[in-house]
């Protein structure tokens, strides 16, 4: 083979180099941004309870002894072709059937693999909690989560505290087809069956309010069935299960009184609990307390007064699919209604 043919071969490799750097680098520079301007997703990387930050250790140790891997081919490699790379173009020697070289590059891939399954069965065992018993129930829903507390005698929804540095198990349930329960920053998805209740343990380590949603294909608005899980102190746990288990309030402004007396004289407690009034239905959330919430439509919004209104008056627009029906009233009676279940903190 000619000079000419080296070089050729030489510029052609420069330039593939060149063609990979030009397509890679954006492409890591934009999962470097995207990476940044996620600060407020829920992040695997950042955990606030037990499981998660076992399995983010995990993680770590796991890219820790691939990136080895990676290192150590890639300098095995460079030192080749910079070594060997203006050898005359003599026939490669060829090597067949070396017991030697075989028995070695089996036996190492064997033994990271093994290294990599101990770690992993060992993460699993720490992950799974001794049982201290459910304090509350799960269930899925299409497309909402309820959070039974059947010693306290409430059942809330698309939002629940819980106690900073104590054990919290829960037991998931589902009414209708198999979702998934998933707070990122806790651990790991727990799935949720018809017919069989699962059970998820982890300790929150740090208090905060952290994402929640359904990882497990559910339907039409399986993208919008999130929730807020909230960390907090002990002191604020117990504050909030008191409020919880107190029944609905009486409302006091004018508005809000109207939309009491309305909501008991439409279709709402077909589905509808109101804890202290005559709304026992238990298809739909929970609203005892709709108020306290800081979302509506398991979190497709945030929970304000124009929202809710909006929510009202065409639930197929903010959540296409939705079981929640549209309710054909007035404008005024439907700010009644929000008046009403805004009052009900
Ligand atoms: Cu429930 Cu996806």
């Amino acid at each position: 083979m000619s000079r000419r043919y080296h070089e050729r071969l030489r510029s052609g490799a420069w330039r593939g180099f060149a063609r990979c750097v030009l397509i890679l680098g954006p492409v890591a520079v934009a999962a470097l941004l995207l990476a940044a301007c996620a600060g407020n997703q829920p992040d695997v990387l950042r955990p606030g309870g037990s499981g998660a930050e076992q399995i983010r250790t995990l993680t770590l140790q796991i890219v820790i002894i691939l990136s080895a891997v990676l290192l150590t081919v890639w300098i095995l490699l460079a030192i080749v072709i910079i070594r060997y790379r203006h050898r005359p173009e003599a026939e490669a020697s060829q090597t067949r059937g070396n017991l030697g070289i075989e028995i070695v590059w089996t036996a190492i891939p064997a033994v990271i693999v093994a290294v990599l399954f101990v770690l992993t069965v060992r993460t699993t065992l720490q992950i799974a909690l001794p049982d201290p018993g459910a304090q509350f129930t799960t269930i899925g829903h299409q497309w909402w989560w309820e959070f039974d507390f059947p010693s306290e005698g409430f059942k809330t929804a698309n939002e629940v505290y819980v106690p900073v540095g104590r054990p919290v198990s829960i037991d998931l349930r589902s009414t209708d087809v198999i979702h998934s329960f998933w707070v990122p920053q806790m651990g790991g998805k727990v799935d949720m069956n018809p017919g069989h209740v699962n059970h998820v343990r982890f300790f929150p380590l740090k208090t905060g309010s952290y994402l929640g949603e359904c990882s497990e294909f559910c339907g039409v608005q399986h993208g919008r069935m999130r929730f807020l899980f909230i960390v907090t102190t002990p002191e604020k746990y117990s504050a909030w299960m008191h409020d919880q288990a107190l029944p609905a309030r009486q409302p006091t402004g004018a508005e809000a009184i109207a939309g009491g007396q309305l909501i008991q004289t439409i279709a709402c407690g077909g589905c509808h609990t109101i804890r202290g009034t005559a709304m026992k239905g238990t298809f739909g959330p929970d609203l005892t307390h709709f108020g306290s919430r800081r979302g509506i439509a398991a979190f497709t919004l945030s929970n304000t007064p124009q929202n809710l209104l909006a929510w009202l008056q065409d639930p197929q627009k903010v959540k296409p699919g939705s079981k929640m029906p549209q309710i054909p009233l007035p404008l005024q009676e439907l700010q009644q209604l929000v008046a009403y279940l805004e009052e009900m903190k």
